[in-house]
């Protein structure tokens, strides 16, 4: 003791597994009982401190620590990190971004390493996760004139539920990666455009802070990752009904999740979440998405459909199909959707653009008078109203917009994914303005050329510069600053 303190000394002798003790703002606490429930260990107790104090049984509360006698660690310079604080010093004004890509380009300067890395990466060579925006550049419009356009009305309804714009905010893990309250941002900016946000399993607020977010009548869908353990799946399923969640999006494209290389290379260390994990054994040197997906099942198969049908009344909906086989057969096992994704790239590389699938995907279902029977929504690679029109008129109900709003949000919070939501709502307006449409129902696939589409990949694909200069190259292996003694 040090004037009635205890000295650093004195705390860090209690550092095992069996008596551990932790200073925080300056107190110390006894948070051994605390250690097995909170398995994230040291960072974790780190994120929760403020509630230390709160939940923590007064008997485990040790007193002031006499700073003076504690070792500060060294903090290294990182030239990174620095480079990174200062930009974002210089941030442009979010009026300044006039397009998704911009959000994008300044999240990119912005965010922090490990955060980018997992957001931006896509599976191998990134190939899919390009030609997913790429593709929507083949296909171009057959404008129509001389329609009384003076009126416009984009609203819809996607799964029975009323939209001001035919996207929703798609699910994406860890917001809290990119912003401290992660992803009940996006529930508020969804609130302020009336468009459903989709809550994903990985999310890093708990499902019940995503839903008691929501404000009225607002409407969410739980995207699901299917647990080994069914009876898990079970309680999270009942749970979101419960909760008011109308609709279950099940991923089928992620039986393992794809090698994302950016993602591995930055060497991730901290989810900021309390994700599900199989074992509590998390592997964390292969980047983030291996750190937190242990428990999917690889596994699930049709056989599984049923079963969900049992255990549930909101409508469900595979996310993540990728050809017309597979969307006539999810017809056939009574599902009430599709999503046409290839999970934002991150997946399997070379599988094709959700729009090049809606693209094959519609003309088999009206030819079977099938069309109707299931709602078929598509993303990956959304930027423009323009890409939102054009899967409308091939017969898409709605898009799923993902990594353009976690950008806006890292940058810019709120207000960024506000007005990205409004970007798109003014891009909208102007083009069916454009093609001749003033109504949803107006949108159909003469309104399109689909030729360069249909041709398959043999086209030659215009260059959009914005794109290109927000994209992020791989990089290869860095060299030791200094040489191996
Ligand atoms: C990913 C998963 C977690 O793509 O959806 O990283």
């Amino acid at each position: 003791m040090s004037q009635g303190k205890l000295t650093g000394a004195a705390v860090a002798e209690h550092n095992s597994k069996n008596s551990c003790w932790v200073i925080v703002h300056g107190k110390a606490y006894d948070v051994t009982e605390f250690l097995p429930e909170h398995p994230g260990g040291q960072k974790i107790i780190l994120k929760y401190a403020d509630t230390l104090d709160k939940f923590l049984d007064p008997s485990k509360h040790l007193g002031q620590v006499d700073m003076a006698t504690v070792e500060q660690e060294e903090k290294a310079f990182d030239p990174e990190e620095e480079g990174r604080l200062e930009r974002v010093k210089r941030m442009p004004p979010l009026a300044a971004c006039y397009n998704l890509m911009d959000f994008e380009a300044v999240a990119r300067q912005v965010m922090k390493k490990t955060a980018w890395a997992y957001y931006s990466s896509g599976a191998d060579d990134e190939i899919t996760m390009r030609e997913n925006h790429a593709a929507f550049h083949k296909i171009w419009f057959r404008p129509r004139i001389l329609v009384d356009v003076e009126h416009i009305d984009m609203s819809t309804t996607m799964l029975g539920t009323k939209c001001d714009i035919p996207f929703y905010v798609t699910a994406t893990a860890l917001g809290k990666l990119g912003h401290a309250e992660g992803e009940v941002v996006l529930t508020r900016a969804a609130r302020r455009h009336n468009v459903v946000q989709m809550i994903p399993t990985l999310a890093s607020c708990s499902f019940d802070e995503i839903v008691d977010a929501k404000e009225g009548d607002q409407v969410q869908w739980l995207q699901l990752y299917v647990n080994k353990d069914r009876a898990i799946t079970k309680k999270i399923v009942e749970h979101a009904e419960k909760r008011g969640c109308k609709g279950l999006f099940i991923t089928v494209d992620a039986p393992q999740l794809g090698r994302r290389e950016k993602d591995m290379r930055s060497k991730f260390s901290d989810a900021g979440s309390d994700v599900q994990s199989g074992d509590g054994s998390v592997d964390r040197s292969q980047g983030a998405a291996r750190a937190i997906s242990s428990f999917i099942d690889p596994a699930l198969s049709w056989k599984d459909i049923p079963w969900f049908k049992s255990i549930t009344r909101m409508p469900i909906i595979l996310k993540g199909v990728q050809c017309v086989e597979d969307v006539l057969r999810a017809v056939e096992a009574g599902v009430d959707g599709v999503v046409l994704s290839n999970h934002g790239g991150r997946q399997l590389e070379t599988a094709p653009s959700g729009i090049e699938v809606l693209a094959e995907v519609m003309p088999a279902l009206r030819e079977r008078g099938w069309d109707k029977r299931i709602e078929v929504f598509v993303d990956g690679g959304v930027r423009r109203a323009t890409d939102i029109l054009k899967a409308l008129c091939l017969g898409a109900k709605g898009v799923g917009i993902g990594r353009p709003f976690l950008y806006a949000m890292s940058a810019y919070g709120l207000e960024g994914v506000d007005r990205a939501m409004q970007l798109l709502k003014d891009e909208m307006e102007m083009n069916m303005r454009l093609i001749g449409a003033t109504r949803i129902e107006d949108l159909n696939p003469r309104l399109l050329d689909t030729r360069a589409l249909l041709a398959g990949h043999a086209g030659v694909i215009p260059s959009d510069t914005l794109g290109l200069g927000a994209y992020d190259p791989l990089e290869a292996p860095r060299f030791n600053e200094k040489p191996k003694l």
